[in-house]
């Protein structure tokens, strides 16, 4: 398959529509990507459409490298689940986030209720990350080092790793990660961090607490979890990617992105909110260079972990639980193709405007798009 850097030549092919990740690169960014479970590996229809490099050109486990997984009981690894997902990843050509080191949550109880001192559980995490990050040298282009360590208000959650270490546990976690693998990019990854207030500049806080420390951090991840209708403003999203950015990472991605209902099911207003909601959110990572690129949590409904925690909500995924593509997924796919265009500044929206952007593109002569 020939791959075009314009949409146009993309967009050429009689009867084919350009994929998300192929319009990203388009557009300029690394990749569109989606989380993925290893139970739903064995589901062919689903796996059709994520094994697709176009649709998707990044994949991040769901849970298997999380440390429940990885380091069951205290010295004993298993990569099994994390391995079949960077590996399935590897096969199909797509780039890999690794997910995630210290979190408080899936957190085995010989970590979260075991009995430590400063020093033992800075061994327990050195150990931790050392053995995990080393496991996967070379595969991870990033790392979401560090998870959810904020409150609502912006301060330090407590976990047993604040509560034993301090602070002083969130560079030491960056610390181990660099020197277990230097070439891959490190993130703090959090959510409700996507907007300005508290929690954003406790997010900022955390990359100055890393960077004075002398640790290497090299993003922050917005998980984006977020809900039909509340999002914040493509301005609000800009400015606190930008908070991000002047703190001194040198990227943003949205990580985990998914846009739910709080009642179900949605009508057709409901689904064209939703589908604005994910423009929105594009938008503001085509609107800034140093956002690399946006991952869905799972791309189709059928697999969403939204109506298992948050009850009476879900339908939250560009795909419904059929695989069949909602609002949403034309709309994302819209403003990637105008941004593909070089039309990435013009934050409006307008059907006019890509209807007119397709008719122009289907009109080059397919000879230029190859085969
Ligand atoms: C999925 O298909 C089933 C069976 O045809 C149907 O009942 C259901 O409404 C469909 N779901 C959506 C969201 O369209
Ligand atoms: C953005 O695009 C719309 C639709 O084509 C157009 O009406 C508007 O003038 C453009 N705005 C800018 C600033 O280019």
């Amino acid at each position: 398959m020939y791959f075009s850097t314009t949409a146009a030549a993309l967009l050429a092919i009689p009867g084919a529509s350009a994929q998300l990740n192929q319009l990203a690169k388009a557009a300029g960014k690394l990749y569109f990507g989606s989380a993925t479970d290893n139970g739903e590996l064995t589901d062919a229809a689903y796996v059709a459409i994520l094994e697709d490099a176009n649709m998707f050109g990044q994949i991040t486990p769901g849970n298997g490298q999380k440390w429940e997984y990885t380091e069951p009981s205290q010295g004993q690894f298993d990569y099994t689940s994390g391995d079949q997902i960077v590996d399935f990843a590897e096969s199909n050509g797509q780039i890999v986030r690794c997910h995630t080191l210290a979190w408080y949550s899936q957190l085995p109880s010989w970590v979260g209720d075991g009995t430590w001192t400063v020093d033992t559980l800075t061994s327990v995490l050195n150990t931790h990350i050392a053995n995990e990050v080393g496991h996967y040298k070379g595969q991870c282009r990033s790392w979401d080092v560090v998870n959810e360590a904020l409150n609502e208000d912006g301060t330090y959650r407590e976990n047993v790793f604040y509560t034993v270490i301090g602070e002083s546990y969130i560079p030491l976690a960056f610390e181990a990660t660099a020197a277990a693998d230097p070439d891959a990019k490190l993130y703090y990854n959090d959510y409700n961090i996507e907007g300005t207030g508290a929690k954003q500049d406790g997010a900022v806080t955390i990359i100055n607490l890393v960077k004075d420390a002398g640790a290497k951090i090299d993003g922050v991840g917005m998980q984006a979890h977020l809900i039909v209708g509340t999002i914040p403003t493509q301005s609000d999203l800009e400015t606190s990617i930008n908070s991000y950015l002047s703190a001194g990472v040198t990227e943003v991605a949205y990580t985990e992105l998914d846009i739910r209902f709080s009642s179900l099911p949605p009508d057709d207003a409901g689904l064209q909110q939703q589908a604005t909601d994910y423009g929105t959110v594009t938008q503001a990572c085509l609107a800034v260079d140093a956002c690399v690129g946006i991952t869905i949590w799972d791309y189709t409904d059928k697999y969403s972990w939204i109506p298992g925690v948050f009850a009476g909500s879900g339908a939250a995924l560009p795909w419904d639980e059929n695989l069949s593509e909602k609002p949403a997924y034309s709309t994302i796919s819209s403003v990637l193709a105008a941004a593909a265009t070089g039309s990435a500044s013009n934050a409006t929206i307008t059907t006019t405007l890509v209807t007119s952007t397709l008719i122009t593109a289907t009109s080059v002569p397919t000879s230029t798009s190859g085969s």
